[in-house]
């Protein structure tokens, strides 16, 4: 595997494989990879035969009283995992590569709705910065697909409409979300929790997945369905943002027409806000 930092490289790189005849497949991170980010390379390599990661901690979608500055930077065992499950190449650009004018100044890529509602309500900002960069990020390494985790549910529909509407050459893969046996969900910001938070956590999965089984059951009383998500979570000693069930294919207001439902949460712990879903089809 190769590392580079610059985005000319990534379009050398990539223009030769593409002359060559390989379809490209690209998985962009923030790094501290973990097993759940090894596991999108491995779904990657069903849909083509070069593969591109990127590494960049992207200051745009961190909210000012965020983690950016703490956000977990490791980049040599980065580039280890990544070398040892296949990746042709890694990006790891410099802010000043991707943001050449600074960040607050770019052109910038937005979806409305969608970006707004949810993680949007909560991170004002957060996925304006995800779908610029992400933007940004296509229009550099150019894939014929990329691949997004299924963990940050709400992240891949915005992305999936971004590329719709901006009628993008890419194709969207989604990948499930790999869990501890625990349930909690593999996330680099998992290392933020006490030992004694860690033990909490997992509560998320078991909240999220006994609202699926209410569901599964028939029950289609869902503001009651999330009032008892939303308390169960805040007895367990969490602070919850939400606790929601929607359709699953936009997010919108889940109805008792609704056969394909997903239900987030977002919920924070002293330092840490996790955010966890699961997918559910109604009888
Ligand atoms: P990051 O949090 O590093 O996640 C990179 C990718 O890994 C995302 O598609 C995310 O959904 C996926 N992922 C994270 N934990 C996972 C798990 N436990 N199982 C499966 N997939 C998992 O998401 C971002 O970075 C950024 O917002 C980014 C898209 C790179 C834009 O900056």
């Amino acid at each position: 595997m190769e590392t580079v930092t610059t985005i000319r490289a990534v379009r050398e790189r990539v223009q030769a494989w593409r002359r060559a005849g390989a379809r490209v497949v690209f998985v962009p991170t923030m790094g501290n990879l973990h097993a759940g980010h090894v596991s999108l390379i491995e779904t990657a390599r069903r849909y083509g035969e070069r593969f591109v990661a990127s590494i960049f901690v992207n200051p745009m979608q961190f909210g000012p009283n965020e983690d950016f500055a703490h956000y977990p930077r490791t980049p040599r065992e980065d580039e280890g995992m990544l070398g040892a499950t296949g990746c042709d190449l890694m990006f790891m650009p410099d802010v000043a590569e991707i943001y050449p004018h600074g960040s607050e100044r770019t052109a910038r890529v937005e979806v409305p709705g969608l970006s707004r509602i949810l993680e949007g309500e909560f991170r004002p900002g957060h996925m304006e910065g995800v779908t610029t960069v992400v933007a940004k990020l296509f229009h550099i390494v150019e894939p014929d697909v990329a691949v997004f985790g299924e963990k940050d549910f709400q992240q891949l529909t915005v992305i999936r409409r971004m590329v719709a509407e901006l009628c993008m050459r890419v194709e969207i893969v989604g990948a499930p979300t790999l869990r501890e046996t625990s349930g909690l969900a593999l996330s680099s910001r998992n290392q933020y929790l006490t030992p004694a938070e860690r033990k909490l956590a997992p509560v998320i999965y078991r909240t999220l997945e006994a609202a699926a089984a209410r569901i599964r059951a028939g029950d289609a009383d869902f503001a009651s369905i999330e009032r008892s998500g939303f308390e169960t979570l805040e007895r367990a000693g969490f602070r919850p943002d939400y606790f929601s069930v929607r359709r699953a294919e936009d997010l919108g207001g889940a109805t008792a027409a609704t056969r394909t439902l997903v239900i987030l949460a977002a919920a924070r712990l002293s330092r840490a806000r996790l955010i966890d879903n699961v997918q559910v089809m109604r009888p």
